[in-house]
């Protein structure tokens, strides 16, 4: 059994502080992505997981062990980065093993290992191969696999796709999703695309230089944003996020547009408060050509300013209160440049920030 706390974790380069005082619980197997822009500190906190960075403040535990002073042979957790490197002149079974050999695993334990690894990762019929002669794909499972023989308490892996083209990485996302599903382990993953943090992750953690700003289930971080950099993070395209003040139960924008404050938010905001009102494209709809069936709305005419046809549905670039925002058409029939459409907006899933903290006014 092997979660992993990080109390009050700091990281200080000199006087520069990093990250400043995380405090997260991974809970043993659960698999947790760390997600954020890129310098944010995931890849800091990660490393101090791992022992490759000093810890300045504070306090890592694996399992019930304090780790900080531990060297990284020594936390029993694999690390796949980013650049995997493989030993060329190695084949498959030597690479898989390698470090077990090292480590002075018997000839048995490696070659039962290796087997077993090889098995969870389909490369049993390319144990004889080099890497030359392998795909990008095929490469990257024996970087896991590497990690796997090893049996560790908890994978961490560092951005282990962006290498790779779009397609490859969609197919290794699905086999990370599969292998963990296979070898239940702690895995804490660290990426700076939402796409592949929402479809991974038990939990999200998001952060934001050095900080982290909210943890929750993928649907939990969709759904309910705490505040407005995490609304606009989640989500592609992002959260249409328009300033407006509350007037007599109404949100008020710049143009004089309003809409009714959502019956369920009502009582969490104030006459005369300055908000951020949030709306996912998906939200913002023709009339007719939504996605579901909201209790509350709001319909506002606008121009078509651009439309992107997607398929299955069309993104639409409109302009609201002075400002670029995105709606979509499901359905889609043409829609072209100049054209006035109804969109209904749907109240039900729509979300007000308070403007001066930027936070959802139900986590004020
Ligand atoms: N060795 C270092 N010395 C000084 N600053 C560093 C060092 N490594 C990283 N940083 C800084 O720490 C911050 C977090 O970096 P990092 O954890 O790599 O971000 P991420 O992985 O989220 O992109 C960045 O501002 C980066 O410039
Ligand atoms: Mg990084």
């Amino acid at each position: 059994m092997a979660g992993i706390t990080l109390d009050n974790v700091v990281k200080r380069y000199g006087r520069l502080e990093v990250v400043h005082g995380i405090d997260l619980e991974i809970a043993h197997n659960e698999f947790v992505v760390l997600v954020g822009p890129s310098g944010c500190g995931k890849s800091t906190t990660l490393r101090m997981i791992a022992g490759l960075e000093d810890i300045s403040d504070g306090e890592v535990r694996i399992g019930d062990r304090v780790v900080n002073d531990l060297p990284p042979r020594k936390r029993n957790i694999s690390m796949v980065f980013q650049n995997y490197a493989l030993y060329p002149h190695m084949n498959v079974r030597d690479n898989l093993g390698f470090g077990l050999k090292i480590a002075g695993q018997s000839p048995a334990v490696i070659e039962e290992r290796v087997n077993e690894a090889a098995e969870i990762l389909g490369l049993s019929e390319l144990l004889e191969r080099i890497p030359a002669e392998l795909s990008g794909g095929q490469r990257q499972r024996v970087a896991m696999g590497r990690a796997i023989v090893r049996h560790p308490d908890a994978f961490l892996f560092d951005e282990p796709l962006s290498n790779l083209d779009a397609k490859l990485r969609v197919q290794m996302r699905t086999e990370i999703k599969k292998l963990h599903a296979k070898v239940r382990t702690t895995v804490v993953y660290v990426t700076h695309d939402q796409v592949e943090a929402m479809t991974l992750a038990d939990r999200i953690v998001v952060m934001k230089d050095g900080h982290i700003e909210q943890v929750g289930r993928p649907m939990e971080v969709f759904n309910h944003p705490v505040n407005t950099f995490v609304a606009s993070f989640i989500g592609s395209p992002p959260m249409n996020l328009i300033p407006a003040t509350v007037a007599a139960g109404q949100v008020r924008f710049s143009d004089g547009t309003t809409v009714p404050v959502p019956t369920r938010l009502a009582d969490l905001v104030a006459e005369g408060q300055d908000v951020v009102f949030g709306i996912r494209p998906d939200d913002l709809t023709p009339v007719g050509h939504g996605i579901h069936e909201a209790r509350e709305t709001a319909d506002i005419e606008l121009t078509v300013e651009l439309a992107e046809l997607l398929g299955t549905e069309t993104l639409i670039y409109t302009r609201f209160a002075g400002q670029e925002v995105q709606g979509k058409m499901f359905d889609p029939r043409d829609v072209v440049p100049g054209e006035r459409l109804t969109f209904r907006l749907s109240l039900d899933k729509a979300h007000v920030f308070d403007a001066t903290t930027q936070k959802s006014v139900r986590a004020l």
